[in-house]
């Protein structure tokens, strides 16, 4: 059976005293039993909060990683330096790093590829734009996403890999996919998956959503068959929000 999540994406937000008060205000919250959950605070943060949630069942990922082992890359943080830290799980190919940062698929596969070899969990990021979407070409943009990047992979890798869908044009907009537009392109990857691979992969990989996910919305999306939760952004930051998301996903 597929894991149910709830993963906060942090983004560039909260400084060091605003990210330690979320995590011991998260910390203090009930927990469900069936759903995983994930923060992602900002790189200078990560030991600070893997110290503070040390015996919680909060895990604590990274939002990026670079696609080279090491070397002269001034800025960039590598797989080593997260997993010495006691990282297990990291963020590749948001919609933000796509856009800003231009990383493309093939970079994005690199990361992917090094992060797996190195025993980093990885949530893959991707979802087509506005226009993708107005020209009715959103499902062949995602095929095709998904065709450059995660279905190159060998079938092992796949217990290490969660989805994350965001179409772009609901990323901090306030305007989410309808509960029918995330199941049908849920139901949509998970049979590109099936075409490369079997049923035991395309079955058993959690694929999330991902774009204005609030408390008032969160349980009609994850209710859906094809919807293991939840890639939160904003809601996140807020402890009773985010609180509030994860027991959406819960069915206890
Ligand atoms: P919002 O929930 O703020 O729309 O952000 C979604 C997101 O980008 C999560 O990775």
């Amino acid at each position: 059976m597929r894991k149910k999540i709830v993963a906060g994406n942090w983004k560039m937000n909260n400084d060091f005293n605003q990210a330690i008060s979320l995590v011991n205000e998260l910390k203090r919250m009930d927990t469900f039993k069936d759903v995983s959950v994930m923060i992602s605070p900002a790189f200078p943060f990560l030991k600070t909060a893997l110290d503070l949630l040390e015996n919680s069942n909060i895990e604590v990922i990274s939002q990026n990683v670079h696609q080279n082992q090491k070397g002269a890359f001034t800025g960039e943080i590598s797989v080593e330096m997260l997993k010495s830290i006691g990282v297990n799980k990291t963020i590749i190919g948001h919609s933000e790093r796509r856009a800003y940062f231009n990383e493309n698929d093939s970079v994005l596969l690199e990361k992917v590829t090094l992060a797996l070899s190195n025993n980093l969990d990885v949530i893959f990021c991707f979802g087509e734009e506005l226009l993708d979407r107005k020209s009715n070409n959103h499902f062949q943009v995602v095929k095709n996403q998904l065709q450059n990047t995660v279905l190159n992979l060998d079938k092992h890798l796949w217990s290490k890999i969660v989805l994350a869908y965001e179409p772009v044009w609901a990323i901090g907009t306030g305007e989410t996919a309808t509960p029918e537009q995330a199941q049908e392109m849920h139901e949509f990857i998970r049979k590109c998956i099936l075409e490369s691979y079997d049923k035991t992969t395309s079955e058993n990989v959690s694929i999330l959503y991902g774009g204005s996910v609030k408390p008032s919305n969160a349980n009609e999306i994850f209710i859906k068959k094809d919807v293991d939760g939840g890639l939160i952004g904003g809601a996140s930051l807020d402890a009773k929000d985010f609180h509030l998301i994860i027991k959406a996903n819960s069915s206890l």
